[in-house]
C-alpha cells in the first residue's frame, strides 16, 4: 500500500475508536475535524520512510507509530490555536477547532487526541512487546517536558528564549519522534536516527517562519504575520529572509548527512531531498534557488 493511504487509513481506524456508540457527539466530531482533511502529513510520512529504510518488518506497528505522531501533531495544533496561545481563527483552510466547536471542546479535543496517540500505538505495536515499550517512551519524550512539544510551547511564557532550543522542542521533537519511532517500529536501533529528525524539524520550522513573514493567509491556509503580532521568536525576523534561507539550506544538508547507514539509505536520501524542496511555498522557492 502507498504510504499516504497507509497513513490515512491508520488515522481513520484510530479516530473510529473515539466515535464508538456512547461518545459525546461534539467531542467525536471535533476530533475527526482536527485530523481530516490533513495538512502536509510530513511527520508520519517521514516515520514510514524510515521504517521502510530499516526493513519495515511490522507494517501494522509502523502504521500505528506514524498515526500516533500525526495525532500528537494535530493535538498540538488544536491547543496552539486556542485564544490563550496564538488565538488563530483559521487552520488548514478552515475554521480552527475552538471557533467551530467552542473553547471547552477544543481543549478536550487536544487532550483526547494526545491520549488517542498512545492508545493507537499500544493497539498497533503489540506484536513486539519490547519494541512497544521503547516506542511508548520515545513518544512520551516528544510530547512532554523537558524537551517535547509541551516544553516548546512553555518557552513562550519565559522571559528569555533561545531560538534553537525553542524550535528544537516545539517542532524538532516531533520530527525526531518520526525518525526514531520509524526505526524502532522496524526493530532497528533508534538513537542513530535522532539527529536526522531534529535537523529536519528545525529546517521545517525555519521554513514555517519564512512562510509566516513572507506569505499571505490564502497561500498557507492559516493566519500570516502572526509571530510579529504575538511577539514570538521567528527565524526570518531575527536573521532576515536571506539569513533564514541560508539556515534552512544548512539544516537540510545536516539532515541528509545524518542519515545512518542502512539498506534503504540511498532511496531515503532522495526522498528527503525532494520533501525538503517542498518545505518552502512556490513564491519563496524561486528566491532560494
Ligand atoms: C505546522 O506544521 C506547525 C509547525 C510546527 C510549523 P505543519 O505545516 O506540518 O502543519 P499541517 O499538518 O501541514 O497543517
Ligand atoms: C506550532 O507552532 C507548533 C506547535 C503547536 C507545537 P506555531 O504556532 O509556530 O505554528 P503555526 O504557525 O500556528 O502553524
Ligand atoms: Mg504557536
Ligand atoms: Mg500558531
Amino acid at each position: 500500500m502507498e504510504p499516504g493511504t497507509r497513513i490515512e487509513s491508520a488515522l481513520d481506524r484510530a479516530v473510529a475508536h473515539a466515535e464508538a456508540p456512547g461518545a459525546p457527539p461534539l467531542l467525536a466530531d471535533a476530533m475527526r475535524y482536527a485530523i481530516f482533511p490533513g495538512g502536509h502529513r510530513i511527520r508520519p510520512r517521514l516515520c514510514l520512510s524510515v521504517a521502510l529504510a530499516c526493513g519495515d518488518d511490522d507494517p501494522v506497528g509502523a502504521d500505528s507509530a506514524a498515526a500516533a505522531i500525526e495525532l500528537l501533531h494535530c493535538a498540538s495544533l488544536v491547543h496552539d490555536d486556542l485564544p490563550c496561545f496564538d488565538d488563530a481563527p483559521m487552520r488548514r483552510q478552515k475554521q480552527t477547532v475552538h471557533v467551530a466547536f467552542g473553547t471547552p471542546i477544543a481543549v478536550l479535543t487536544g487532550d483526547a487526541l494526545i491520549v488517542l496517540a498512545f492508545e493507537t500505538l499500544a493497539r498497533g505495536a503489540w506484536r513486539h512487546p519490547r519494541r512497544l515499550s521503547r516506542l511508548v517512551s520515545l513518544l512520551g519524550r516528544a510530547a512532554g517536558s523537558p524537551s517535547g512539544i509541551a516544553a516548546g510551547q512553555a518557552w513562550e511564557s519565559e522571559a528569555h528564549v533561545d531560538l534553537s532550543a525553542y524550535q528544537q522542542a516545539k517542532t524538532g521533537a516531533l520530527f525526531a519522534a518520526a525518525t526514531v519511532l520509524g526505526a524502532a517500529a522496524a526493530g532497528a536501533d533508534a538513537e542513530p536516527w535522532r539527529r536526522l529528525g531534529e535537523a529536519l524539524g528545525e529546517a521545517y520550522q525555519v521554513a514555517d517562519d519564512l512562510r509566516d513573514v513572507a506569505c499571505r493567509q490564502e497561500e498557507i491556509g492559516k493566519p500570516a504575520g502572526r509571530d510579529a503580532t504575538l511577539g514570538r521568536p521567528n527565524a526570518a525576523a531575527l536573521l532576515g529572509t536571506g539569513g533564514a534561507l541560508d539556515r534552512l539550506k544548512r539544516l537540510t544538508r545536516e539532515a541528509i548527512a545524518a542519515v545512518p547507514d542502512c539498506p534503504g539509505a540511498a532511496r531515503l536520501t532522495t526522498e528527503i531531498e525532494a520533501q525538503a524542496r517542498l518545505f518552502l511555498p512556490a513564491s519563496l522557492r524561486a528566491v532560494s534557488a
